[in-house]
C-alpha cells in the first residue's frame, strides 16, 4: 500500500476492543522496527517497555488520568524512556560510538547544559514515536501516543533509575464504534499551504 493511505488511515485510537490482542509475532515485528529507529550521532538514548502483564499494564493505566481506559482496553501499552543520568550515557558512548560522534556529542551538545542535553536525548526519542506509529499503521495495529501520564509513577512502577518514562503508546485492535475513527471524525490539520512552503 501507498505510504499516503497509510498514513492517511492511521488516527489516535480513544476506544479499544479488549477481546483482540495485538500477536506475539506483531510485537516481536515492532520492536525489531523501533530498535532500527534513527537518532543524532546514532546516540540512542532511550529505552522501550513493552508491557503485556496484566497486573503492570492495570497499574501504569491507573497513572495515566484520562488515558485509563484506553490503556485497560488495549493489548499491550509501550512506554518511550530517554535517559535521565548524563553520566551514564557519557559512559556509555564509550562503547558504541565512534571517536568522531563522541567529539560530536563534546563539542556541540554537552556545553549546552544539562537541561539541554536531557531535552536532545528526548527529541530522539520523539523521532522513534514517529517510526513506531507508522510502523502500526502499516501492520494495521490501531495505536494512542499518550503524554498524559504521570511520569513520576511510570517510573517507580517500572524501577526505572537511569532513565525516565516520557510518554507511552496502546497498541491493540480499536472498538468499531470508536468514535475518533476518521469516517466519523475526519483528520484535522492546518491548510497545507500555512505550514509548507517552497523557496
Ligand atoms: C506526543 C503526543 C502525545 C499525545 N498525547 C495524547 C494523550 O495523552 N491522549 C490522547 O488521547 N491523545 C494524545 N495524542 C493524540 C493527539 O491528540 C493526536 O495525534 C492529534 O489530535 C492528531 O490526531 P490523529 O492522531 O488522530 O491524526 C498525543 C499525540 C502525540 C503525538
Amino acid at each position: 500500500m501507498k505510504f499516503t493511505k497509510i498514513i492517511q488511515s492511521r488516527y489516535t485510537t480513544k476506544s479499544y476492543d479488549y477481546t483482540k490482542k495485538v500477536s506475539k509475532e506483531s510485537v516481536e515485528e515492532l520492536k525489531a522496527i523501533v530498535h532500527l529507529s534513527p537518532s543524532s550521532i546514532n546516540s540512542q538514548p532511550w529505552k522501550f517497555t513493552f508491557i503485556e502483564n496484566k497486573t503492570v499494564k492495570t497499574a501504569l493505566a491507573e497513572a495515566s488520568y484520562f488515558n485509563k481506559q484506553k490503556i485497560l482496553d488495549a493489548s499491550h501499552l509501550v512506554v518511550f524512556s530517554a535517559i535521565d543520568d548524563i553520566a551514564f550515557f557519557e559512559e556509555n558512548i564509550k562503547h558504541y560510538l565512534p571517536e568522531g560522534a563522541i567529539g560530536y556529542y563534546n563539542n556541540f551538545v554537552k556545553p549546552k547544559g544539562m537541561q539541554e542535553i536531557k531535552s536532545w536525548f528526548k527529541q530522539q526519542t520523539y523521532l522513534s514515536l514517529g517510526i513506531f506509529l507508522s510502523a502500526c499503521a502499516s501492520m494495521q495495529i490501531d495505536s494512542t501516543p499518550m503524554e498524559g501520564i504521570e511520569i513520576d509513577k511510570y517510573k517507580n512502577i517500572l524501577n526505572q533509575i537511569k532513565y525516565k518514562p516520557i510518554f507511552a503508546v496502546a497498541i491493540g485492535y480499536r472498538n468499531t464504534e470508536d468514535k475518533n475513527q476518521p469516517m466519523y471524525n475526519p483528520k484535522s490539520r492546518l491548510p497545507i499551504e500555512d505550514i509548507i512552503s517552497i523557496m
